[in-house]
């Protein structure tokens, strides 16, 4: 039969009753009262600093040791009293949650003369004991042993300081592997509290024997215990205060890093990294809102499969299907789908992303919703705790800033962009010969760049340039535009102003600075005889010796007004004259090369005979 023994007398605590036997030092009398001698091994203190006291075993010749085993009892208390205050000493001075429960297995082995103890912490967000250190057994227990709160709640609720059980070889069904692996016997479990806080508990088992414990044992251990209760919440704030200060310095981070982007896309993509490198989520999602469409639009997501990456942009969801609260909108809170079921399409969002457990979180900022942040899959971790809620808020406040941000850049840019697009439309408007020249241009200067592999970006930013390399005749008169006799040298130097002019226009759109460059040099030549800047060679960006070459060809290859179009032969002769003059002889080469591939394609000749 299960015997339970419960020591039912609630421990009053070291707090209200001295733990210490009390001692009463004897004197000499005053007869033979000598001169007091300094205690060899407990020098006086100097000054104002003392040492702390240490307790000495009693010398054999005091008086009031007459009797032996009062003298043991006395030497016991002594050292059990020596071991509490060398513990406190450390645990007062360590913030290491690990090395302060490892320190306090080994002081209560010791203070107990313990076959075993383990030390469990209380994991808040689990709601659970658990196993953080041990000694003394055959077996690694640590993060093994678990007692959840529901077991525990009615002792805990009881006011229990600690529990007895005499024999838990008859006793915990739980741990029976544990208890029967390990030998063990007796059981006593000492709470760690702090007020009512649970923060943990200290277990000491004996092996093989039923072990009891004195009264005078019992007390001062819970007064051990209350000194490590102390040192466990000192360290628990430490780690919170710790994880608050790193959560601060990585929001603080994701500020700066997405806060520098304009693009939307690039803003949404970093902020996808961000949260699978800082909230180890497997899958981390970002929905925009369309204040139009009342629907939440997929925009970026990490972590899920290459296959079924394309199903994430199905995941279209309506306004009903997330729905945040006015609360939760300006709180923006963490809520967890599968807590509110019937509230979020789970289903359909399983089915793409193969995870159940998932957290949404409003994308808010000046009251403005602009989406909504969702979160599945932890990697390596059961729960999503308080730590990772609060980060994911951040993140989502940050987010919303820096969403907010670009889509009103990118609304800007979009409108300059618009403009200087019908800037450059009007050029063409207005110098007649040189409709569709810019698209003939695009396409001779995007041959050569993919011919020597550029990558997109350089590949976007040329082609803007060989749309705006022109702009600049919006400053020129119309009267030398459309000149038909040869131009005097005060109109030539009028109409090369037109690169320059291009170019400021351009530089006053930020993100068209590198495009204001390449149009402001496309009129440079290789042998460093061009204008505005007279470069040389490889001085002149590559990008604009390219524009140089495609835009010349076309213009060899189209009417003017001072002169009729060179036919195809004539054309690539002249480029062939000019390479190494005019133009860079390797990009000359290039393009000759893609000619001959695409000059049917680009309607320069007839097609082979079939
Ligand atoms: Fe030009």
């Amino acid at each position: 039969m299960t015997t339970h023994k419960r020591n039912k007398t609630k421990t009053q605590g070291a707090k209200n009753k001295s733990a210490v036997p009390a001692v009463t030092p004897t004197r000499t009398t005053p007869s033979k009262r000598k001169k007091p001698v300094p205690h060899p091994r407990r020098p006086r203190a100097q000054g104002r600093h003392r040492q702390p006291a240490t307790f000495d075993p009693l010398p054999e010749s005091d008086a009031f040791l007459v009797k032996e085993d009062l003298r043991q009892e006395v030497v016991k208390y002594r050292r059990q009293l020596e071991i509490i205050r060398q513990a406190s000493l450390r645990m007062t001075t360590e913030l290491s949650l690990d090395q302060i429960l490892n320190g306090l297995v080994v002081t209560a082995k010791e203070f107990f003369n313990a076959d075993a103890v383990s030390c469990m912490h209380w994991d808040d967000s689990k709601s659970k004991l658990i196993i953080k250190a041990g000694i003394g057994f055959k077996t690694d227990y640590t993060h093994k042993r678990v007692i959840p709160a529901q077991r525990l709640k009615p002792i805990i609720d009881s006011g229990y300081d600690h529990f007895y059980l005499e024999n838990i070889q008859l006793t915990a069904k739980e741990d029976v592997q544990l208890i029967h692996a390990e030998q063990l016997v007796s059981e006593l479990t000492i709470f760690l509290r702090y007020g009512q806080e649970m923060l943990g508990a200290i277990n000491i088992y004996s092996r093989g024997r039923i072990r009891h414990f004195t009264q005078e044992e019992m007390e001062n251990a819970h007064f051990f215990a209350q000194q490590a209760a102390i040192a466990v919440r000192n360290a628990n704030l430490y780690k919170e205060m710790k994880e608050e200060a790193q959560i601060a310095k990585t929001l603080l981070q994701v500020a700066e890093e997405v806060g520098a982007l304009n693009s939307l896309d690039d803003v949404t993509t970093r902020l996808m990294i961000i949260l699978h490198r800082s909230l180890k989520v497997k899958i981390g999602m970002i929905f925009l809102w369309n204040q139009g469409k009342k629907l939440y639009l997929p925009s970026k997501a990490v972590g899920l499969p290459p296959h079924r990456s394309p199903l994430f942009q199905t995941l279209i969801l309506r306004q009903e299907d997330v729905n945040f609260t006015e609360e939760e909108l300006s709180l923006r809170e963490v809520i967890c789908a599968q807590k509110e079921p019937g509230r979020f399409p789970i289903e359909k969002i399983a089915n793409v992303l193969l995870e159940r457990d998932l957290y949404f979180v409003p994308l808010v900022t000046k009251g403005k919703l602009l989406g909504a942040i969702a979160v599945a899959g932890y990697q390596g971790k059961q729960d999503f705790n308080h730590k990772d809620e609060v980060f994911l808020r951040g993140i989502a406040a940050e987010a919303a800033i820096a969403i907010d941000d670009a889509s009103l850049f990118e609304a800007l840019e979009g409108a300059f962009w618009d403009i200087i697009k019908s800037l450059a439309a009007a050029i063409e408007v207005k110098d007649s010969y040189t409709h569709s020249h810019s698209e003939s241009v695009i396409n001779y200067a995007t041959a050569i760049a993919q011919e020597l592999k550029l990558v997109d970006t350089e590949i976007d930013l040329l082609n803007k340039a060989c749309l705006l390399h022109d702009l600049g005749k919006i400053g020129i008169d119309d009267s030398i535009l459309q000149k038909v006799a040869p131009l005097t040298f005060y109109e030539r130097k009028n109409i090369e102003r037109h690169p320059v002019i291009g170019s400021q226009i351009l530089q006053s759109v930020g993100s068209l600075a590198d495009v204001a460059i390449i149009v402001r040099h496309h009129h440079e030549k290789y042998d460093g005889s061009g204008y505005p800047d007279r470069l040389a060679g490889e001085n002149i960006p590559r990008l604009a010796r390219i524009l140089a070459v495609a835009d010349s060809f076309d213009a060899m290859t189209s009417d003017r007004p001072y002169r009729k179009a060179l036919n195809l032969e004539q054309a690539v002769e002249e480029l062939k004259t000019c390479s190494g003059r005019q133009f860079d002889p390797e990009l000359v080469e290039i393009f000759l090369r893609v000619l001959q591939r695409k000059k049917v394609k680009w309607g320069l000749a007839l097609p082979p005979a079939t």
